[in-house]
């Protein structure tokens, strides 16, 4: 799929997967379009669980019933930061951007190879969600899972949702044009 191609076909999905699985040739791949990302100092902060374990991904799934792409997924990307961000230019740390830049380029990966997923940072950071997946997986004490990305192939086609126009974010030249 054409790059422009998929910045328009992205989207949310939260519906039904099919029982077709995500090869960890796929899932490589779209790993590797995170580890492309750009990355304050290109410290590359975010570190990866991949987890396509049946009983792993159904252990997740359980504890997000609203969303059924969490709840059917074939496989997760888990994201991982420190919990304390190292400052690293003029007293700043960047790792949330960095995590960001790396799960838009999975976004489109997983988009561009016939995929469904969702950002699923909120969530996380409710009811102990996070600390929950991050014991299953053994995440370090030291680290925090600041977002993961269901993946399956959709069952439902879907679409991203209206966005607002050029003229209503953006000028050439300077601000409110
Ligand atoms: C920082 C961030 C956090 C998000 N957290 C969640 C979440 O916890 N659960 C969820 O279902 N969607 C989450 N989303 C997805 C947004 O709801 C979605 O991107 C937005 O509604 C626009 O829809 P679109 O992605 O289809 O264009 C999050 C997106 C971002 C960028």
């Amino acid at each position: 799929m054409e790059l422009f191609e998929a910045f328009a076909k992205r989207h949310s999905y939260r519906f039904d997967y099919t029982d077709a699985p995500v090869s960890r040739e796929d899932l490589t791949k779209i790993l590797n379009a995170a580890l492309k990302a750009p990355s304050g100092k290109n410290e590359q902060t975010t570190n990866f669980v991949i987890v396509d374990d049946p009983d792993t991904c159904a252990k997740i799934g359980s504890l997000h019933a609203s969303n059924k792409a969490v709840c059917q997924a074939k496989a997760f990307i888990v994201c991982i930061v420190d919990k304390e961000a190292e400052a690293i230019y003029e007293g700043h740390s960047f790792q949330i951007e960095d995590c960001a830049a790396a799960v838009e380029n999975m976004l489109l990966a997983i988009t561009s190879l016939g995929y469904a997923s969702v950002w699923v940072d909120g969530w996380l950071r409710v009811n102990a969600h996070a600390q929950t997946i991050a014991q299953m997986l053994s995440v370090p004490d030291d680290k925090v899972i600041r977002v993961i990305l269901p993946i399956g192939v959709p069952a439902q086609q879907k679409a991203q949702p209206e966005k607002k126009t050029f003229d209503q974010r953006a000028w050439f030249g300077k601000y409110g044009g």
